[in-house]
């Protein structure tokens, strides 16, 4: 048996992160997006090597940071994507660096474009910090979800609009946008002159058959793209809280050097370790992971197939999320407060990704064969 499906339920019940503990010791939790398994061994080499100095003083500086050369060096041998180190800011995280972009290249008031269904942070942070949500709503096409240019291009035409907030690979859908999908964005970037911020915290995660394109190594991008990521998802250390956004434009990263220099915080000496170890080490046990996180892909579109007559869901190409259509399962009440109350399962509600995700659930499946097998007979149950 895989080492990733050999999941201890008593050790994940006594895990003390929200996940576990949220909703309390009769569900299972299948909603915010952290895995169910053990860090990575470099992970644990790399905080046990911080300890072993007896030093957690401040630590020295170098510029380059160590994490942004990681990065640079892991971009280019996963993605092909050759970055500059110089050109990588560390933070603490992604949302952090996500809202000081929206701050510093938009005004209060301007249009924000966002692709819903999307990752429920974006909408929180387009709308408190005044902005306005330009929706620019995934369409279902043959390929599954798409991004529709054309819609984008029409709200362009009448909405003022300064940002573009790309999500790829995209959660809660896993969509992974296909190289000409993302150049009629980036046309319309150029056109009407958008600054693109775009989160690629998931281009780690993406299963065989797909391929992720960094939105800022498309022709005429670099010039006006924020590229957001971090180890966080991929090797499972979000509590280590530790980010990198990539500014290859001066005129943009003059903005950035415009900031107190505090804005970011410091970075915290556990969470660079860990991702400079990650992104120099991890790619064995990345590759472990995605072949258990394949399988259980398969479990979750068969067992929507076989115990949730009515629902439908579209495999995703990435990620450990699956976006689940629940719209003609006909329920009583909401899909997640249903599953929750009637079947002890937890799972993310839809309408918290944007008006167009009501009647839809995002399932985490980041977890072992068990766990999976018994959140899908539970919900039979319920619907018995
Ligand atoms: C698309 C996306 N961006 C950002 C984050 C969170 O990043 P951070 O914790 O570094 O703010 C997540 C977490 O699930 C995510 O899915």
């Amino acid at each position: 048996m895989h080492p990733f499906d050999q999941l201890d339920r008593t050790r994940l019940r006594g895990r003390p992160g929200a996940k576990w503990q949220r909703y309390g010791p009769d569900v299972l939790p299948l909603w915010v997006a952290d895995m169910d398994f053990e860090p990575p061994p470099p992970v644990l080499a790399a905080l046990a090597g911080q300890m072993a100095t007896g030093d957690l003083g401040y630590s020295m500086k170098p510029d380059p940071s160590p994490v942004a050369v990681a990065f640079a060096s892991w971009m280019s041998r996963r993605h092909g994507w050759e970055v500059d180190p110089r050109d990588v800011m560390v933070t603490q995280d992604v949302i952090q660096a996500l809202q000081t972009s929206i701050h510093l290249f938009s005004e209060p008031g301007d249009g924000v474009a966002i692709q819903t269904p999307i990752y429920p942070p974006f909408l929180a942070s387009v709308e408190s910090m005044g902005r306005r949500l330009v929706d620019n709503p995934l369409r279902r096409g043959a390929g599954g979800y798409e991004l529709d240019a054309e819609g984008l291009r029409a709200s362009l035409e009448v909405e003022s609009c300064s940002i573009l907030l790309l999500c790829n690979p995209h959660n809660p859908t896993g969509r992974v946008f296909s190289v000409e999908e993302l150049s009629a964005l980036a046309e319309l970037a150029v056109e009407f002159d958008l600054t693109v911020i775009s989160d690629e915290i998931h281009a780690d995660l993406v299963f065989p058959g797909s391929v992720h394109t960094p939105f800022a190594s498309l022709p005429g991008t670099a010039e006006r793209t924020v590229t957001l990521n971090s180890a966080t998802k991929s090797f499972n250390i979000a509590g280590l809280r530790c980010a990198v956004a990539h500014v290859s434009s001066g005129r943009l990263r003059d903005r950035f050097g415009s900031l107190p220099g505090h804005i970011f915080g410091g970075v915290n000496v556990f969470g660079a370790r860990a991702t400079e170890a990650v992104w120099t080490e991890g790619a064995e046990w990345l590759a472990d992971l995605m072949d258990h996180l394949g399988k259980m892909r398969e479990l979750v579109v068969e067992g929507v197939g076989d115990h949730l007559p009515g629902a439908e869901i579209i495999a995703p190409e990435a990620t450990y999320l699956s976006w689940i259509d629940c719209r003609g399962m006909e329920l009583p009440v909401e899909p997640s407060r249903f599953f929750l109350k009637e079947a002890k399962v937890a799972l993310n509600p839809g309408p918290d990704f944007g008006s167009h995700g009501g009647g839809h659930v995002r399932l985490n499946f980041a977890t072992s064969s068990e766990v999976i097998g018994e959140a899908f007979e539970r919900m039979a149950g319920a619907l018995r």
